[in-house]
């Protein structure tokens, strides 16, 4: 019998794949004997996390230097991966992330929102998982097979102060799900699945300092999560590794267009 949740030597690429959530999920995925394309930046970041996951285990790791905003290049590292790695089972979109000019301070209202700012958050968050998206999910069309994951937020459903631009395009990451799961399923073929993750909180280079002050103790704003998550804790990376790997495993053959809470229980309390 065929095993459900079978990964091995599966390949999936990584936008954002050296960030605080990709380099736990790559990690994951290479000890699952499986391969991972990163896309990131930074060769040199990129780099030192190839040699990092081809010590866990070897050749399990190819790197592309690109800026998940600009078409252009994504089109040609598209071709580079088609040519030089063949098929891929899975992308998931973990680019993104908030700049500190769109976020609101406490004693801010949205009178003195950095309008700049929070379009270049808008655009990253919801077309830095839309531009992937659609360039690699060509790949997948020719294959016809694919499972792509984006990464949604708690800021996606309901208002989280401070930081309207990233909820925004959170929000829009979501429709997005629902929309080219429906493309995909409808036009092309059952075997492309879009699915979305959206963690609670897990501390991370972009809300450390949201969360935390300078000696590790929590912010009021991180006091407040806590208050709202049952589970009165952050998030540890490794504890979006069961779900990632669900939704690129064949276990998840009849979902798609889903957006999955992986949040301590915060989006199902109330506060009261
Ligand atoms: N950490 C959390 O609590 C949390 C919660 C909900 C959602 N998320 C989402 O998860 C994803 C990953 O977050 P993280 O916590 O690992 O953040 P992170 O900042 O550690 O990682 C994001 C990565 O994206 C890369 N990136 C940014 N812009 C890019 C661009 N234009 N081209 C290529 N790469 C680019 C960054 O260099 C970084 O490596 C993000 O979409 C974030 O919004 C995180």
């Amino acid at each position: 019998m065929s095993d459900l949740f079978s990964i091995k030597n599966k390949r999936f690429v990584l936008s954002g794949g050296t960030g605080v959530l990709g380099s736990s999920i790559a990690k994951y995925l290479v000890q699952q004997q499986a391969k991972v394309v990163l896309l990131g930046r930074s060769i040199d970041t990129l780099k030192a996390k190839q040699n990092e996951l081809n010590a866990l285990t070897e050749n399990s790791t190819h790197i592309f230097s690109v800026d998940i905003m600009d078409e252009a290049a994504l089109r040609k590292v598209r071709d580079a991966i088609s040519q030089e790695i063949g098929t891929i089972d899975g992308l998931v979109n973990l680019a993104g992330g908030n700049i500190p000019g769109a976020t609101l301070q406490p004693d801010q209202s949205i009178f003195d929102i950095q309008t700049d700012d929070t379009r270049k958050v808008v655009d990253l968050n919801l077309f830095g998982t839309v531009l992937p998206t659609i360039i690699l999910s060509e790949l997948m069309v020719q294959q016809n097979f694919g499972a792509v994951i984006n990464i949604s937020s708690m800021a996606s459903k309901q208002s989280l102060s401070r930081i309207l631009g990233y909820s925004m395009a959170k929000a829009g990451v979501d429709i997005f799900t629902k929309w080219m799961a429906n493309e995909m399923a409808s036009k092309f073929t059952d075997k492309i699945r879009v699915n979305a993750i959206a963690p609670g909180f897990f501390i991370s280079n972009q809300n450390k300092k949201l969360l935390t002050n300078k000696d590790g103790s929590y912010t009021e704003r991180g006091h407040d999560i806590i208050k709202n998550t049952p589970m009165a804790r952050f998030g540890d990376a490794s504890e979006l590794n069961g779900m990632v790997h669900y939704l690129l495993s064949d276990a998840s053959s009849f979902v798609t267009g889903s957006i999955f809470e992986v949040d301590g229980g915060f989006s199902s309390f109330s506060g009261v």
